[in-house]
């Protein structure tokens, strides 16, 4: 199993739900979150010689999958969230060790 992490513009958190939707994805967990990668968020001249940082707001999700679906869930996300400007975000891909359904105890890929 794989942990997809990504971090995406907030407008795009429609789109990229309903693409993961499309390729059946059952679960996932979004939280709003702030970031700023190499353009430090605008990176402004700040009192005529240090750049600011700025956190930017960004979305964070986190979706759990069988590795076979790795590269269909990067692709989507990819697709769905790009808009080709700074800013789009990252994705990040994470072994995982286990998973437990809490409600019936299932493990692994039947927890998923
Ligand atoms: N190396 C990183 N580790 C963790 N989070 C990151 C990293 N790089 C970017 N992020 C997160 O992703 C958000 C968006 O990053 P961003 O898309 O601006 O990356 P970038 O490398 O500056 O690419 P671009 O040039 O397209 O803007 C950041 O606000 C931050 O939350
Ligand atoms: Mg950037």
């Amino acid at each position: 199993m794989k942990k997809i992490e990504a971090v995406i513009k907030p407008h795009k958190i429609e789109d990229v739900r309903s693409a993961l939707a499309s390729l059946g994805i059952l679960g996932l967990t979004a939280w709003e979150v702030r970031g700023f990668g190499r353009q430090k968020g605008h990176q402004e001249l700040y009192r005529g010689s240090e750049y600011q940082v700025n956190f930017m707001p960004k979305v964070r999700l986190e979706i759990v999958v069988t590795d076979d679906r790795v590269p269909d869930v990067v692709k989507a996300i990819t697709e769905s969230a790009q808009t080709g400007t700074i800013g789009d975000g990252k994705i990040f891909v994470l072994n995982v060790e286990q998973a437990v359904r809490i409600r019936t105890g299932e493990k692994d890929e039947e927890a998923l």
